[in-house]
Formats: structure tokens, sequence, C-alpha cells
């Protein structure tokens, strides 16, 4: 489900979790569209102080940011960290499939904005496609890769990664790499620097 927030209220919300993502060790790679679409999908949920949000070892399939309040992580009965408005926390059961690695209880009342882990898995898959699918494009306007076989091209496809260069960043061209460079949108100029192919 894909929640529309609107408002001051939202705009909190959706810099709050964009900021976690971000500074997250295991999401930061995450794209702008990413951040976008995960951040509409995230619902609030409300944690009464002293209440348990993560069991230790239990099966989790949701991840949380926190908008207020405070969190306390404890593994092995051993207190771990405080975190608070800004963290995020839950993501390891939900990238990895695997048990929860800590308890989390609320030291205060907190506000949250959770996703559930066939959400976040079916956002990261429709990105997948969709960034496959323009790098085929993309192939397939090149003069080098234009006469190739729809197969070939999306296996191809499969396999490209996004580079962003801010103005006057030097791009260290490396000898085994093929470098489509995109201009704008999808739709507008780009040009392949074949040279880079000799
Ligand atoms: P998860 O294992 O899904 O559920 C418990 C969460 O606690 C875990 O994801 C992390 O987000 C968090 N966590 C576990 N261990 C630590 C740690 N050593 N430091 C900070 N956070 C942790």
């Amino acid at each position: 489900m894909v929640m529309l927030k609107f408002g001051k209220y939202f705009s909190r919300a959706f810099e709050t979790i964009g900021n976690a993502l971000r500074l997250n060790t295991f999401l930061r790679n995450l794209d702008a569209t990413q951040i976008e679409k995960i951040s509409s999908a995230m619902y609030p949920v409300e944690v009464q102080a002293g209440a348990i949000i993560i069991r230790q070892g239990d099966l989790g399939s949701i991840m949380y940011v926190i908008q207020e309040g405070k969190v306390q992580v404890v593994k092995d009965n051993r207190f771990v960290r405080t975190m608070e408005e800004g963290a995020l926390f839950g993501e390891l059961a939900i990238l990895h499939h695997c048990e929860r690695t800590a308890t989390v209880r609320a030291i205060e009342s907190c506000h949250l904005w959770a996703i559930e882990r066939n959400v976040f898995h079916a956002i990261m898959m429709e990105s997948a496609r969709e960034k496959t699918m323009t790098f085929k494009r993309y192939l397939k306007w090149s003069n080098r890769f234009c006469g190739y076989p729809e197969e070939v091209l999306l296996r191809i496809a499969e396999f490209c990664t996004e580079m962003r260069y801010e103005a006057r960043e030097e791009l260290v061209v490396k000898p085994q790499y093929v470098y489509l460079v995109c201009r704008g949108s999808v739709s507008s100029f780009f040009s392949f620097l074949g040279k880079m192919l000799e």
C-alpha cells in the first residue's frame, strides 16, 4: 500500500525517514526514487513507554524509523545503546531474513514510522526492474549496442550500475568498464563514449 502524504507533518516525516535511510549502513545506497517510495509506504505507529517493539529471536517483518521518542537496544540481556528521533531499527531481519538480533524497547512514548518486509522488498524489486529497463533503453539507443538482440541487451542491462557525478567532478575511467553517458531524464539526450571500449 502506498499512502499519499501531504503537508508540513508529512514533509517532516519524509525528511526524517529519508535521512534515516541515507545514514543506515545497510541502506545508504538507496537512490532518491527508492527513498521516496519507501517513505510513502511507511505508516505511523504509536508506542507507549515501556513497550517492547522488537523481541530478540522473533521472526521480524517490520522496520521502523523514530519520529519522536527514545528506544533502548538490548542484546543477550546487555544494554547496547539508546536511539532517538531520526534513527532506524529492525532493518536486519528485513534485509537478511534472520531472527531479530536484539530486543528494542520504548523508554519514552514513541511515534514511529513502520514498513513491512514484503512492501519494502516489492519496492526494491520494482525499482530494480525499472532500472534494468532504463539501462536497456540507453543501450539500445547507443551506437555501440543498438544492433544487439533484445535478450542480450536485457542481460547486459541487468549488470549495469548507475554512477552520479557532480559538475566538474572527475571520473576515473577504468578500462574494464563500458560507460554510457546519460544527461537529464531517461528520455533526454545521451551519448556513448566508444573510445573507452578501445
Ligand atoms: P533486527 O535484528 O531486525 O531487530 C533488532 C534491531 O536492533 C536490529 O535489527 C538493529 O536495527 C538493532 N540492533 C541490533 N544490534 C545492534 C547494535 N549492536 N547496535 C545498534 N543497533 C542494533
